[in-house]
């Protein structure tokens, strides 16, 4: 392994394995190839723009001819591949870019992996692939049951992996991560749209009666998870990478408003995200065999979250104009009406 493409790797998972991987590993070329879509963000690389081991190209999954060229270009041996379009109610909105870069863009990418001769090809998914779980913990052979467009994309995406291993024995690994907090992730999430909230007095609509169960996973942990997978993940194999915290979503949010000293009468009650998933749960310990565990608590985790976004408002302020807040208009405008 020596020159890794790490496609979607401006975004916020993407670039904090970017961080990482140039700083680990001095001997691996990092080149990252993204299509700076809206969650794409060149100011999540900054800190590595100058290390001699990084590169950036911007680029469409989905475009084969980009996609080739970039491969040969770097003499690439291995893809670790997050692009792709993660946000849950947008593709409630509209799924077209979901299943542009979820599904056809993975497609082209295995394809163009395979014809390249790429060694290693990790790709990484989710656990909302699972679907809704209302008790116990996913393991890897569970069948999926995706509820959201956005799942529903990222499943087609996997299951293309699946059949690029079979069928044509491309040494491919899948990572299914939990709900993933941290610094540099985009506004829309519900950890850093409540916090930039928060810190701007704003209401904060929580779905519904907020009891939904989510696992929370710190991006450092996720991070290293997929790295422990990439170098030791059985071929053809996929791996659940899980916080093992599972919380509240109004838990997670008092947390939070406790930590900025904020009151709780900021939380608002809106109605209910169309089929919202009520728990997310996996079961770890296949992971865990390889040697990984995770190094941060969720207290921990949650405090340097807080933290970071109190620190660093030169990168989410310029965020949250323009199409920003178009999408938080049509997302949350009647929500919040509906509440009052
Ligand atoms: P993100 O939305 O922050 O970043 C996605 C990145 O992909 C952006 O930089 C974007 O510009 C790029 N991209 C989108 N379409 C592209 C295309 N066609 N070609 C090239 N680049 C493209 O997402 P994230 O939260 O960092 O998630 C990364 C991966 O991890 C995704 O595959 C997501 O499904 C998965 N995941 C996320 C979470 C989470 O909680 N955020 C949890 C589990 C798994
Ligand atoms: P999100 O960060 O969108 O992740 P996912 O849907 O992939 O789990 O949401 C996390 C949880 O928070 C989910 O149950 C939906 C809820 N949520 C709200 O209650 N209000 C919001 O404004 C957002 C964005 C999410």
């Amino acid at each position: 392994m020596k020159n890794i493409l790490v496609t979607g790797g401006a975004g916020f998972i993407g670039s904090a394995f970017a961080r990482y991987m140039t700083a680990r590993y001095p001997d691996y070329n990092i080149i990252v190839f993204d299509k700076l879509t809206y969650a794409g963000n060149l100011d999540n690389l900054l800190s590595i723009s100058d290390e001699e081991n990084y590169r950036f190209e911007r680029g469409d999954i989905a475009d084969r001819a980009a996609v080739k060229l970039a491969l040969q270009t770097h003499d690439i041996d291995t893809v670790v591949n997050f692009a792709a379009e993660s946000h849950v109610d947008r593709s409630i909105l509209n799924a077209d870019a979901f299943i542009h870069t979820d599904v056809v863009g993975v497609y082209i990418l295995l394809d163009e992996a395979k014809q390249h001769g790429i060694e290693r090809f990790l790709h990484v998914s989710t656990d909302e692939v699972y679907g809704d779980v209302h008790e116990g913990f996913s393991v890897e052979t569970d069948s999926f049951a995706p509820n959201s467009p956005y799942a529903a994309s990222k499943a087609g995406g996997e299951l293309m992996v699946r059949s690029y291993r079979v069928t044509h024995g491309l040494n491919t690994v899948v990572t299914r991560g939990s709900n993933t907090f941290g610094a540099y992730q985009y506004p829309e999430k519900l950890l850093p749209f409540f916090i930039t909230e928060a810190i701007d007095d704003k209401l904060l609509p929580l779905y519904g009666d907020g009891k939904q169960i989510r696992d929370w996973l710190y991006v450092e942990d996720h991070v290293s998870g997929i790295d422990t997978v990439l170098h030791k993940g059985i071929p053809g194999e996929a791996y659940n990478i899980a916080g093992e915290d599972l919380r509240h979503n109004i838990d997670v949010a008092k947390t939070m408003l406790s930590l900025l000293g904020k009151p709780e009468t900021l939380l608002k009650h809106v109605p209910d995200r169309e089929g919202h998933d009520r728990r997310y749960a996996m079961n770890c310990d296949k992971l865990r065999a390889l040697g990984w565990q995770r190094s941060y608590s969720f207290d921990q985790a949650i405090e340097l979250t807080v933290d970071w976004y109190r620190q660093n408002e030169w990168w989410w302020r310029k965020i949250k104009t323009g199409e920003y807040l178009d999408y938080y208009k049509r997302q949350y405008a009647a929500r919040l009406a509906a509440a009052e």
